[in-house]
């Protein structure tokens, strides 16, 4: 079904930071119709017929990259997958020229994820294409953010008088800034949690309050954002192990026990098993892990849609 009151000029998703309330709750709408359509495996209608989608992955991916691609498959898109280490790229080739000759060929829409900051919103002024940002260095994860907006309306009901604790690795996080975005715009409060290296007072200026109690944020939650401690950008000695980081902040069983209430899980994935969260509880009902994932492929087809239906209506 094609969601018929998408009321937007949008060309480009490359931030939660640019959309207007209107548009989020768009896209939230449209993704619980296509979730839903998911889990009746009920054909829809394929908005993305004869459009070429290219898929630029120049940071690895699981999640994101495959559930862009269904998502383009399930719209009828015609797909092509991108990957820097077996491209041009490897001969010098810039970022620029890489795109504007996939578009040459008559790519209409891009996904790309690319370790600089800002890359997709270069190339939304370079480009004759959509663009939508799946992940810019620190910077944004727009569709994660959707995805996970997705998850906690449809365990909540809606979004009044929640509480959002995102935990972990702040300074590194795109998730976390898109979250904190988009979550604020929906009305939702939200605590970053962190060890203080991890988590700058200065970050309170995007929309947060910090905490540096793992177990005061987790009383204080409906919801918990865990984050993968990331591994390859800690090369500054900001943690001094992960079994240290696990001591303080993981979230298991025992500090779940201290707790009047307890709030469910998410996490956006990939994780560190037994780092950010244990194991056991990983594979809980308080989580909502994989929910998100097949939230991923619905949000991703929402928004796909929404770029391709404002740009034949505008
Ligand atoms: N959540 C997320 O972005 O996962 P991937 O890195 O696997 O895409």
């Amino acid at each position: 079904m094609l969601y018929q009151s998408f009321n937007s000029e949008r060309k480009h998703l490359t931030s939660i930071e640019d959309l207007a309330n209107s548009e989020v709750e768009s896209l939230l709408a449209q993704g619980q119709i296509y979730r839903e359509s998911l889990d009746k495996n009920q054909p829809v209608e394929q908005v993305l017929q004869g459009i070429s989608i290219a898929n630029l992955f120049f940071e690895n991916s699981t999640r994101t990259r495959i559930s862009f691609e269904l998502a383009e498959k399930h719209l009828g898109g015609i797909v092509v997958n991108f990957a820097a280490s077996n491209s041009s790229v490897s001969k010098g080739e810039t970022l620029l020229d890489t795109v504007l000759n996939i578009v040459a060929m008559g790519v209409q829409m891009v996904v790309i994820r690319h370790q600089s900051v800002g890359a997709p919103h270069f190339l939304a002024q370079k480009v004759n294409a959509n663009i939508i940002n799946a992940g810019d260095g620190t910077h944004e994860h727009p569709t994660q953010a959707l995805l996970d907006a997705l998850t906690l309306k449809q365990h909540f009901g809606d979004f009044k008088g929640l509480r959002v604790a995102i935990v972990g690795d702040i300074l590194h996080s795109r998730v976390a800034r898109s979250n904190v975005l988009l979550l604020n715009k929906l009305g939702v409060s939200v605590r970053f949690c962190g060890p203080p290296t991890l988590l700058p007072p200065s970050l309170t200026t995007i929309g947060a309050e910090v905490s540096y109690s793992l177990e005061d944020s987790l009383e204080w939650a409906d919801a918990v954002i865990t984050l993968r401690i990331q591994a390859e950008r800690q090369n500054t000695g900001l943690l001094s192990s992960l079994a240290d980081y696990a001591n303080l902040y993981q979230i298991n069983e025992q500090c779940l026990s201290k707790l009047s209430k307890i709030p469910i899980i998410l996490h956006p994935g990939p994780i560190n098993h037994g780092v950010e969260i244990s194991n056991t509880l990983m594979d809980s009902t308080h989580t909502l892990i994989l929910d998100q994932v097949t939230n991923g492929v619905a949000m991703r087809m929402a928004i796909l849609n929404f770029l391709n239906y404002t740009k034949n209506n505008n």
